[in-house]
């Protein structure tokens, strides 16, 4: 008899601290049959699997490639047919920048029923751990997530004229080496090169690194902080809240004078 089609969750692995997962993502690793797992995911996560769960790596890793969009969709698909408990794990959550409309569009298409786990994104654990607000009465009255592509030295999206606003805090996702053109869009649009910014490596985990600057110093700060691991970097008032943004308060004299 052929066995019943399984089901696939997309699910948040969080930041990448075990005890930032939400329990509910916990247990759906837990009882995994198939895992496949972005190569933001620890060792630490991947560990609560089973022993016996089918382990596939999709995102870059120790040199590899990561696996096409195409590909996933259709290995997910497979192993559903097979009657497994699929997990397509991702860090953060899955619907912030996680692809997640478009596997759950794919796999529901083909009748494999699907449920989104939500994790704690980057720009939460980012903020919680390094004290700052994402929005704050008075100084951030909303909080755009964004990234930016680049072409040419310049950002190439349009949309940024609704960023303008002082009252927004931008937080641009996959944006560690557009830092420098997303901060002159961002002053184009008429922010001001003093607005408090952050480059926060490793968000949520004990290795986590805040690089505190203004919107001026951005790009600066942030290639000469030479990260190497994801960077999730802050724009907007409420930054200035931020533990050790102290540091950074002479460049934000200094760059208020000149704007
Ligand atoms: C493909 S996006 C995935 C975002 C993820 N779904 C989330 O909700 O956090 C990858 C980008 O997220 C950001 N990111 C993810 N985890 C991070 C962390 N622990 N610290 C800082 N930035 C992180 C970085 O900007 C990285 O380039």
């Amino acid at each position: 008899m052929r066995p019943e089609t399984g089901r696939v969750l997309l699910t948040g692995a969080g930041p990448g601290a075990v005890d930032l997962m939400t329990v509910r993502a916990m247990r759906a690793v837990q009882g995994a049959q198939a895992l496949l797992y972005d190569a933001l995911v620890p060792e630490e996560i991947l560990a609560l699997a089973p022993a016996a769960c089918l382990r596939i790596q999709t995102g870059k890793r120790a040199g590899r490639a990561s696996m096409k969009q195409e590909t996933i969709n259709r290995l997910m698909l497979r192993l559903a047919r097979r009657g497994l408990a699929v997990v397509r794990l991702k860090g953060g959550d899955p619907s912030v920048f996680g692809r997640s409309g478009e596997e759950r569009a794919f796999l529901e298409a083909h009748g494999v029923e699907v449920e989104v786990i939500p994790g704690v994104t980057a720009a939460s654990a980012a903020a919680a751990q390094f004290g700052f607000p994402l929005t704050h009465r008075g100084e951030a009255r909303r909080v755009a997530f964004a990234t930016a592509r680049v072409q040419d030295g310049s950002v190439v999206e349009g949309g940024w004229s609704a960023l303008a606003d002082p009252q927004t805090t931008v937080a641009p996702y996959m944006a560690r080496d557009a830092a420098g053109p997303a901060a002159a869009r961002l002053m184009a649009e008429g922010r001001s090169g003093a607005t408090p910014a952050l480059a926060i490596q490793n968000a949520g985990r004990p290795q986590a690194r805040l690089v505190p600057t203004t919107l001026a110093g951005l790009g600066e700060a942030t290639a000469q902080a030479a990260f190497d691991g994801p960077v999730l970097l802050v724009v907007g008032e409420a930054a200035a809240q931020a533990r050790g943004y102290g540091a950074a308060a002479p460049a934000r004299r200094s760059a208020s004078a000149r704007s």
